[in-house]
């Protein structure tokens, strides 16, 4: 039984006082982390003290992107050493939005994922189609082939430990949801490509989210289907009410 995740990426939204504020509005409410794994993608200004903050609570910190190297002359870059460093423990790496604005391509995902692992922090890595792929038929095959290249040179071990999440760029903050099929489809064939590339082991063990337009409303659907591990919630994770009840629907 693969527990499930639940993670609120917050991309470039809230300011400082509200990012406290949140942690503040959800304390003591989170179920346990041996129910689900609560996470919090939040701005790199923020980690430190948001880290300091969910101390002893079940909420876990994520940043949103990360760099491979570990450290040098790479103006206005983040590296996992400093993550860890900070007591952030997920790293969300490839999302579309990195890929399609700041040209980040499956060669430099694969490099962030060995980062991560190399550096101790979980990855949650992004894979998903644009609407015309999918019109045409190229979902599969194109989600196949980044995963494929995400998980490349990874341990049997360290894909147990990955996290994937399917995101259908169509889906993103537009409203429109995959229906929980169209989703549970793609999620089953990830599924299989890693037990084709890795073993059925690694297939059983790793976890694959679904995330486009989640919210308290269809979560429950979706967390139902048979290979949905968890959701990967941008707009419906803002507000910590709605935060609380998609945790809630991860028991
Ligand atoms: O990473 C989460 C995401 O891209 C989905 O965003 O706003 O459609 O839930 P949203």
């Amino acid at each position: 039984m693969r527990k499930k995740v639940i993670a609120g990426n917050w991309k470039m939204n809230k300011v400082r006082s509200e990012a406290v504020q949140f942690l503040e509005d959800t304390k003591g409410q989170v179920p346990s982390f041996n129910e689900v794994e609560s996470v919090i993608c939040a701005p790199f200004p923020y980690l430190s003290e948001l880290v300091q903050k969910a101390e002893g609570t079940p909420v876990k910190i994520a940043a949103q992107n990360m760099h491979f190297e570990e450290n040098g002359a790479f103006t206005g870059e983040v590296s996992p050493v400093m993550l860890k460093d900070i007591g952030v423990t997920y790293v969300v790496l490839g999302h579309s939005e990195r890929r399609e604005y700041f040209a980040e391509t499956d060669e430099t995902v694969n490099k962030k994922v060995h980062a991560a692992f190399q550096h101790g922090l979980v990855p949650i890595v992004c894979v998903g189609e644009t609407l015309e792929q999918r019109e045409s038929n190229q979902t599969n095959q194109l989600v196949e082939g980044q995963v494929k290249k995400a998980l490349e040179g990874l341990s049997e071990e360290q894909v147990k430990q990955t996290i994937i999440a399917y995101e259908p760029i169509w889906a993103i903050g537009t409203g429109k949801t995959a229906t929980s099929e169209q989703a549970n489809e793609v999620c089953t064939h990830i599924r299989n490509v890693v037990k084709d590339v890795v073993s059925a082991d690694a297939a059983e063990a790793v976890r694959i989210q679904y995330g486009g337009s989640v919210k308290p409303a269809n979560v429950e659907e979706l967390l139902a289907q048979s290979d949905i591990d968890g959701a990967l919630v941008g707009g419906a994770s803002l507000e910590a009410d709605s935060f609380l009840k998609l945790v809630e629907a991860g028991k």
